[in-house]
C-alpha cells in the first residue's frame, strides 16, 4: 500500500528517488517549485521548453536525470494542459500519470507538489484530495493471479511525499489527502471485487467480503438467503437465481450517522456475479466480460465503506442483490411468470433481462425498510452502451430534484452521467398479455424501457437509476483508470452522501 504524507519544506531538497514538478501549456519560464527545480538543474527544464521537447500538454511527461545535482535521481515534469481548462479532474489525472511514470522507472519514494493549488487557483484542500485520489486510483493493479511478474515491471511505490513550502498550509492539505485516500481505497476495493473471476467471487464470497468490510469499518451487516427471500415473496429475484448451483444473497448494510428515526437514503446495486443470459443464453464471444455484471453491487459496497469511514450525519442503507444467472434444468424459462415482493406479476420474455428482476425486489425491500430516496446502479443494458458509449453512465429518474443532486455530486467527483427520458409513452412497450408487466420492451429504447421497468416498482419514492453497463469496465487504460473494473459510481455515491449531510 502506498503511503501519502504531507510535509513542509523545499522539494529541491527532498530525500527521495524521484521528484514531480509541473508545467502549464504555453508557459515558457517555469515558476514556483518547478522554477526552483529548474534552477537546481542548471536550467534544464527551461531548455526542454525552449527547444520544443516539452510543451506542457495535459498528461505529457518528460523524465530528466538529475546526475547528482539534487538528492533525487529523477525529475518528472508533467504537463497540466491549458491553465484556462484546469480543474480538479485534471489534478487526478496528472497525479496518476506522474506516479505511474516514476513507478515504471523503479522509484520507491517520490515527492510531489500539489498540482493546481498555486497558480492553478484551486482550493488547496480540494486539490490535495484530488491528488491523493488520482495517485492511489492510478497506481491500482489487479495482479494477484500473476505468478510471474513481468520483467520490466518495477516494484511498488511505497511513499509519496507531498511537499508544501508554506508550513501553515500543511494541516489543510493533510486533511484533503486523508479524504482522498478514503475515497480511492473504496474505489479500489470495488475494483478488486469487479476484477475477481466468477469462480472466486460467487454471491457467497461477495457476502463474506461485505461482512469482513462491515466488521472492519463498523457497519451493520445482514444477509438474506434463499429461504428468507422466499418468505418475503421475492419471486422476481429468485427467478434469476433458479438456474444456479450457487445460492443467492441479498446483502444489507446499514450506516447510522443520524438519529435512527430519520429515514435513510438507499443505495442499491445489481450483483450478477456471472451473467450467461440463462436459457436465453448469450453468444460465446465476449461472454467473459459478464463476470463484471456485479459492478453496481460492488460500487454500493465500496461507497458504504467510504461512508462508514467519513461518517456523514445521515442514515444510509446499502443493498447488493447478488446471484448468478445460469441455464440449467431448474432455470427459469422464457414465458415463465414470476411474482415480485409487491405482488406484481412479471412475464419473463427473455431470461437475459435479469438485472431488472433482481432490482425490482431490491427496490421493494428498500421501500419496506423506509428509504426516503433510492439510487440504484446496474450494468443493465447493452442499449445504454450503444447510446452513450463508455464515456458516460445513463441516468434516469422520477425526481428531477434528486437527479440534480446526483448530477452535482457526479460532477464534483469527476464521473460523467447523462439523463435519458422516461416518457410515459414507453410504458406500453412493457405491456404483457398474461401478466402485469413483461421484462423486455423490444429493441427500441432498450435502456429506457429497462429503467421504466424498475420505475414501476419504485412508485412514489424519489429515485435515480444509473445504467453503468458502458462505464463499469474499461478496455483501455486512462490516467487514473486501469483496464478492467473502473469502480464507477463509488465516488458519486460518496459525494452524494456527504452533500446530503451538508458536507462536501
Ligand atoms: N448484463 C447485461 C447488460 C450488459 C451488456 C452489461 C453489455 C455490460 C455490457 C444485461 O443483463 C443484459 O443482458 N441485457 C440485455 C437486455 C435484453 C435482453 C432486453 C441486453 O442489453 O442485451
Ligand atoms: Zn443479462
Ligand atoms: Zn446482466
Amino acid at each position: 500500500m502506498t503511503e501519502i504524507r504531507v510535509v513542509p519544506g523545499n522539494i529541491v531538497e527532498a530525500q527521495v528517488d524521484g521528484v514531480v514538478v509541473n508545467l502549464f501549456e504555453g508557459v515558457t519560464r517555469p515558476g514556483g517549485a518547478t522554477g526552483a527545480v529548474d534552477r537546481a538543474l542548471g536550467g534544464e527544464i527551461s531548455r526542454l521548453i525552449d527547444k520544443g521537447y516539452f510543451k506542457g500538454k495535459l498528461n505529457e511527461t518528460f523524465l530528466v536525470p538529475t546526475s547528482g545535482r539534487i538528492p533525487a535521481d529523477h525529475v518528472l515534469v508533467v504537463g497540466l494542459g491549458k491553465s484556462s481548462e484546469f480543474d480538479l479532474d485534471r489534478v487526478r489525472q496528472v497525479s496518476a500519470t506522474a506516479a505511474k511514470a516514476l513507478r515504471r522507472v523503479g522509484c520507491k519514494r517520490i515527492a510531489t507538489i500539489v498540482h493546481g493549488a498555486g497558480i492553478g487557483g484551486l482550493d488547496p484542500a480540494a486539490a490535495a484530495r484530488a491528488l491523493a485520489e488520482g495517485t492511489l486510483m492510478g497506481l491500482y493493479k489487479f495482479d494477484k493471479y500473476l505468478t510471474k511478474r513481468e520483467e520490466n515491471e518495477a516494484g511498488e511505490l511505497k511513499e509519496v511525499l507531498v511537499v508544501e513550502f508554506d508550513a501553515a498550509k500543511v494541516p489543510v492539505l493533510a486533511e484533503g489527502v486523508e479524504r482522498g485516500r478514503v475515497v480511492a481505497e473504496a474505489v479500489n476495493f470495488t475494483r478488486d471485487l469487479v476484477n475477481e473471476p466468477a469462480n472466486v467471487l460467487t454471491p457467497t464470497e461477495m457476502a463474506n467480503r461485505a461482512r469482513e468490510m462491515a466488521a472492519r469499518y463498523g457497519l451493520e451487516f445482514e444477509v438474506l438467503d434463499r429461504e428468507q427471500m422466499e418468505s418475503l415473496g421475492m419471486g422476481a429475484f429468485l427467478a434469476v437465481a433458479a438456474g444456479s448451483a450457487q445460492p443467492p444473497k441479498l446483502i444489507v448494510l446499514k450506516y447510522w450517522g443520524a438519529d435512527r428515526s430519520e429515514p435513510p437514503i438507499a443505495f442499491i446495486g445489481k450483483g450478477i456475479t456471472f451473467d450467461t443470459g440463462g436459457i436465453s443464453i448469450k453468444p460465446a464471444q465476449g461472454m467473459e466480460e459478464m463476470k463484471t455484471d456485479m459492478s453496481g453491487a460492488a460500487a454500493v459496497l465500496g461507497a458504504m465503506q467510504a461512508v462508514a469511514r467519513l461518517k456523514p450525519r445521515i442514515n444510509v442503507i446499502g443493498l447488493a442483490g447478488c446471484t448468478e444467472n445460469m441455464p440449467s434444468g431448474t432455470a427459469t424459462r422464457p414465458g415463465d411468470i414470476a411474482r415480485a415482493m409487491n405482488g406484481t406479476t412479471i412475464e419473463i420474455i427473455n431470461t437475459d433481462a435479469e438485472g431488472r428482476l433482481v432490482l425490482a425486489d431490491c427496490v421493494c425491500y428498500a421501500r419496506k425498510l423506509g428509504a426516503r430516496a433510492i439510487v440504484d446502479l446496474a450494468t443493465l443494458t447493452g442499449a445504454c452502451v450503444v447510446a452513450l458509449g463508455k464515456v458516460a453512465s445513463g441516468a434516469f429518474t422520477n425526481s428531477p430534484e434528486l437527479l440534480s443532486k446526483v448530477k452535482a455530486a457526479a460532477d464534483a467527483a469527476g464521473e460523467k452521467i447523462w439523463e435519458l427520458p422516461l416518457f410515459e409513452e414507453y410504458r406500453q412497450q412493457l405491456k404483457s398479455d398474461c401478466a402485469d408487466i413483461k421484462n423486455v420492451g423490444g429493441r427500441e429504447a432498450g435502456a429506457i424501457t429497462a429503467a421504466y421497468f424498475i420505475r414501476t416498482f419504485v412508485e412514489d419514492t424519489p429515485w435515480v437509476h444509473l445504467d453503468i453497463a458502458g462505464t463499469a469496465r474499461a478496455d483501455k487504460e486512462q490516467p487514473y483508470i486501469p483496464k478492467g473494473g473502473t469502480g464507477v459510481g463509488v465516488r458519486t455515491l460518496v459525494e452524494l452522501a456527504l452533500r446530503e449531510a451538508g458536507r462536501s
